[in-house]
């Protein structure tokens, strides 16, 4: 017999540098339908095997109780610029990415529409309708601290697409390169350690920006307690409330 599922279930998939995290959501409420599921990012990180990993993981999406109709779109969140469904950079994925047609390559290897995102957008998305900045107006800045630095600019709930602070030189490094949750445990740094280097670049971005408020996303917020009371700024600065599954519901809801 055929599965009664609502109509409002969508696949989300975040691909990071180190992990694809996927999960269902209910587009109507921005619920997972049970807690995200993940496998590690294959390495290299080239076209040919993401695709693969994605087929996989929604091939395994499909087989739960809760798996959205098999023509729906699937949201996938990328670790890149993306411009009309192409990869126009690749930080902590293989070059390969570059000038890559996601949408169209992940189209043909899952035989329905897909729709791509930078994955700190869709993260920025999620938190700003669903978690720490939802009903917030202004100028909202969320930055995902993971393999690398994500960052989504959100101005009266309007995303601004494809902000690439992580990038930003502070004392003539890219901050990525020293303040990312990567980062942090490969130098095993201690907390107050990694505070300074957040100090610095979250300083820096508010003076570059003004924001009205800073949330910080990525895995390692679930331990903000560690950190966060270090930090000191005019802006509120708070933890996200979606954590790692902020990509994939902002992923999802993108093909709500
Ligand atoms: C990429 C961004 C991405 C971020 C988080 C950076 O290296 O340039 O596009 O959002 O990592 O994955």
């Amino acid at each position: 017999m055929a599965k009664m599922t609502p109509d409002s279930l969508r696949i989300g998939i975040d691909i990071g540098g180190t992990a694809i995290k996927y999960g269902v959501v209910d587009t109507a409420t921005g619920t997972l339908s049970r807690p995200i599921a993940q496998q590690r990012t294959p390495q290299p990180a080239n076209p040919a095997a993401i695709a693969e990993a994605v087929r996989a993981v929604v091939a395994d999406v499909q087989s739960w109780e809760t798996a959205p109709s098999q023509f729906a779109a699937v949201g996938v969140a990328f670790p890149a610029i993306i411009r009309q469904g192409i990869a126009c950079s690749a930080a902590n994925i293989s070059d390969e990415w570059i000038g890559q047609k996601v949408e169209i390559l992940l189209e043909e290897a899952l035989q329905r529409p897909v729709r791509v995102i930078n994955d700190a957008d869709a993260a920025g998305l999620a938190e700003t309708t669903r978690g720490a900045g939802k009903g917030h107006k202004g100028v909202v800045l969320i930055l995902t601290l993971g393999t690398g630095i994500g960052s989504a600019l959100m101005i009266d709930g309007k995303l601004v697409p494809n902000l690439e602070l992580g990038h930003l030189e502070v004392g003539g490094l890219k901050a990525e390169t020293t303040t990312s949750a990567v980062v942090r445990e490969n130098e095993g740094l201690s907390w107050i350690e990694y505070s300074s280097r957040l100090q610095r670049y979250l300083s820096r971005v508010e003076f570059l920006f003004s924001p009205d408020l800073i949330i910080i996303g990525g895995g390692i917020s679930v331990r903000y307690e560690e950190f966060l009371p270090q930090i000191l700024l005019a802006t509120p600065i708070r933890p996200a409330q979606l954590h790692n599954s902020a990509g994939v519901i902002g992923a999802a809801q993108i093909v709500g």
